[in-house]
This record gives C-alpha cells, structure tokens and sequence, in this order.
C-alpha cells in the first residue's frame, strides 16, 4: 500500500499545496475536517513541541521600534525558555541576541531599559551593542578564543510596520514573504505611523491558543457579547430568540500561513447578496430608526469601552455624525468617514485613503502566525500577543497593545512607555467586551479537560482561522 498523500480532507476546510499529510501526524494531535483535537491544546507533550519547532523557526513580534527610542535601548523578549534581548545597535539599525553570557550562560539584561553596552551582572564581561565582545577580565586566564567565539550569538531581527520581529532560525525566509499577503494589505493602513498607547499583560488559566482563539472569530459575539446588537449597551442578558435574527455573519479566510476573519456588519441572510465587503460605509443598524444614532454608538462603544480601535477623534466624528445631515444616496458611514477625515487632517494627523476592496480584503483581525492577531482600523489598531507561561499548556500570558496614530509633527518624538502586566485580568480595567471575552478562557478550559469532549468542532465559514492556525503548526512541527 502507498502511502496516502492526499488530505482526507474536503468542504471548506483550507488545505494548502505542501501541508502535512494527516496520516503522517500522531493521531492524538491529527486535525480532521473541521476539527482539532483537544491534545494539542493540553498535552504537555505538544507545547514543548510548539516550543521546539514552531516557536523556534517563526517570525514573532518582540516589540514596537518606539520601544526602542535611543542607541542602547534594549527589550527582552521571552518565548518559552528563550529570552532574547532585543537592541538598538545605531540610529539606524535594530540588533537581537540570545540573551546569554558566554562564559558561563547568565541572562544579560532582563525587561528594558538603556545600556551604553551589555555588561554581565556575574563576572561583568562587556560586549558592544553590535554583539562583539569587549571586555574579559583577566583574559589571559582562559584558553585562547577569537573574538567571534566571544561574540553575543545573534537573533535575526527585522523591521515591517514599526513591529520589531525576531526569529531564531538563521535560515528562514525573510519577514516579508514569511508575511505575505499581510504587508501588502495592511500597506494603507499605516501601521509605522501609530505608537502604542498602551499595553496591558494578563496571565490567563488557559492556553496561549485558546486566548487567541477567542479573537480569531466573531461567530462567538451573539453569545458572549449580546449588548454589541444593542442600543443599550448596559444590557448584557443573553441575546434573545429574536436578536439572533438578526446576528451579523463573518466569514473567515485563509492564506498559506495567516488568515482573518471579516465581520462584514451584514446580517448572514443579506450576504447571499453578494454583499460581503467590510466597509464602514455599509454597517448594520440593528433595527434602530436613526442610523446616524445606532452607527455612532457602536464606534463611540467601543471606544469608550474597549479604549482601543476607535480613538478620541473617531470619537467626536460619531458625536457629529448624530446631528449631521446625511445626503441623498449616502450612508451614514459613509458621513462618519467624512467627519472622521476633517477632525483628523485638521489636527495634524495623517488619513490613510483606503479603498473599499482594501477594507475588504483587510477585514477585521488577523492570525500573523503563529501568536500575534491585528486589527486593522483606520488611525488605531489592537494588537494581541499571546505566549506559553512556562511549561504548563495550561497558562499564558495574554497581552493587549493599542496602537494610535500620532500627529505628523510627532513621528520622531520619544515617547515613555510602561507595559502593565495583571495576575488576574479582572483587576486590568479592560472593559466590559474584553472582561466578557477573557471570561471564556478558563471555562473552554475546564470544559476541554472533560473526558466527554474531544476536540473543536468548527464552523467551516465562521472559524476557519481557528483551524488554520493549527494546518500551519503542522507544517513547522513535523517537516
Ligand atoms: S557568567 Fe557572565 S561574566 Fe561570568
Ligand atoms: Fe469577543
């Protein structure tokens, strides 16, 4: 018998030239149509797996360039056992190391902060910032080394959208076709003219997957997050017979290696329309009279809940948009945008001209595989990190960065920055969505070490990215 090349795999679930065949994974770990099982969510087993040959040969975010305003600013980034140490080597240049005396091992410099060089806390060995060694105590004491054996091991390092990336493998593609299609994409969103306005870290009872998970759709709002469909947003009683009626549907997509979903603001009954183009142009209004009223809530929600993905200027813009006029043929969204683009340029910012198609092919937030999603949005953004806590597949820390424009004349002004990291998220002051959503990572959890569940059983239109991000696993974890 040959072996069975082909995926036993058909409908929707996404199956890409060059993944791994099911048969050639274990078959506690090994995805089905549309399903995941749960071992690769709690067995030890698997996360030092994901440790050893995803996390070790991907590209992830280690930071923001704002994070590193001067020459010798540096940020640690920890995966797993690893801590990296990421530099600003020159003006220009950004450098990453292993975080690793050579002499006798000891972590060089832990969180952040500012060094003229990387000076060893143990017996003080120096290197400069470009890695090369430059102090050894009492050299002439130890077996004759070069200077390259004495040198910092490097991380490789680059730069797309002011996300500082690292990846430990010195034979990987570079960042930007590892990225495909998202550079391309995300382009006129103008994500290197947005800092963070803040990050906030949270140690979850779950895994670092299933805190991803609960970003990576939205088939999940109607059930978690019932007073998005209202006007009422104190209102959080479970969603009724007859909202669920009139649910948005957002369908996700897949690329080789990240995929997004799209909350297309339709209901799913309208998307046989043909219309499944995300544009604010184009939002639902729930069954409220006053469109301009029932849109401007939603952005001035989530602004004032979540404050992130919506900003102070959008803000405002919804605060008119109550009272505006809105034109023969034109939309409510559509009115938004135009005030939204006055306050911005008339305050010093940037606008980002996006089209309709690059908001659809945008859509609403992104698997950058393997542990970052982004959320595209005109002048903001969200990003989530999420990372193994040790070795307990068990635990993770979860962070939240919001991303804002800044005005124009700011671009090259430093800016003080202080990440906050929280034991248990109810004590973060993240709001009632975010509250709602970390809420689920403890109970899909506990659920998922019952001996009654087995694995995912996913939506093949609404949670593909879920799967997805699994398909790709495979393909680092067992070629
Ligand atoms: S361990 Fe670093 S100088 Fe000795
Ligand atoms: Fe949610």
């Amino acid at each position: 018998m040959s072996a069975v090349l082909e995926p036993k795999l058909t409908g929707k679930t996404p199956w890409f030239a060059g993944d791994v065949p099911p048969d050639e994974v274990p078959e506690k770990y090994r995805l089905a149509r549309a399903f995941v099982p749960k071992a690769r969510y709690l067995d030890p087993d698997f996360l030092r797996l994901e440790l050893e040959k995803m996390f070790s040969r991907t590209w992830q975010i280690a930071c923001r360039e704002e994070e590193l305003p001067g020459v010798g600013s540096y940020v640690e980034y920890e995966i797993g056992a690893h801590s990296i140490i990421v530099v600003r080597e020159s003006r220009t240049a950004i450098s990453a190391y292993f975080n690793s005396c050579r002499h006798r091992g000891t972590r060089l410099a832990k969180g952040r902060g500012r060094v003229g060089s990387l000076i060893c806390p143990f017996h003080g060995w120096r290197w400069n910032l470009d890695g090369s060694i430059r102090l050894v105590l009492d050299r002439e004491e130890f077996v004759p080394r070069s200077d390259e054996d004495l040198g910092l091991v490097r991380v490789r390092a680059e730069v797309w959208g002011g996300f500082v990336f690292v990846n430990m493998d010195p034979g990987a593609a570079p960042l930007l076709d590892y990225l495909d299609p998202i550079a391309r994409i995300f382009e006129p969103f103008h994500y290197e003219n947005m800092r963070i306005k803040w990050q906030k870290g949270v140690i979850l009872p779950c895994n670092w997957k299933t805190a991803l998970d609960g970003f990576l759709e939205a088939y999940h709002v109607a059930g978690t997050h019932p007073q998005l469909y209202r006007l009422d947003k104190t209102n959080t009683n479970i969603a009724s017979m007859k909202e669920l009626e009139n649910r948005t549907w957002s369908p996700t997509t897949t690329y080789e290696r990240h995929a997004h979903y799209s909350s297309v603001g339709q209901k799913k009954i309208d998307t046989n329309a043909g219309n499944k183009v995300k544009d604010p142009g184009k939002q639902q209004s729930y069954g409220v009279t006053d469109p301009r009223e029932a849109f401007a809530l939603s952005v001035q929600y989530i602004f004032e809940d979540m404050k992130g993905l919506e900003n102070d200027r959008s803000h405002r813009a919804a605060e008119a948009l109550k009272t505006a006029e809105i034109p023969e043929g034109a939309t409510a969204g559509q009115v938004f945008m135009g005030l939204y683009r006055e306050i911005v340029e008339t305050e010093g910012y940037a606008w980002n001209d996006i089209t309709p198609e690059q908001w659809a092919e945008a859509g609403t937030a992104w698997n950058v595989f393997p542990n970052t999603i982004l959320l595209p949005n005109q002048g903001s953004s969200f990003m989530y990190r999420s990372r193994p806590n040790g070795l307990d597949p068990d635990s993770c820390l979860f962070e939240i960065f919001a991303l804002d424009a800044v005005p124009v004349e700011d671009y090259g002004k430093k800016r003080d920055h202080e990440p906050q990291i929280f034991e248990d998220f109810r004590e973060a002051g993240l709001g009632e969505v975010f509250t709602q959503d970390l809420m689920n990572s403890k109970e899909v959890t506990v659920g998922m070490h019952s001996p009654s569940f087995d694995g995912h059983r996913l939506s093949e239109d609404q949670e593909m990215t879920v799967y997805n991000h699994h398909r790709v696993a495979d393909r680092f974890i067992w070629t």
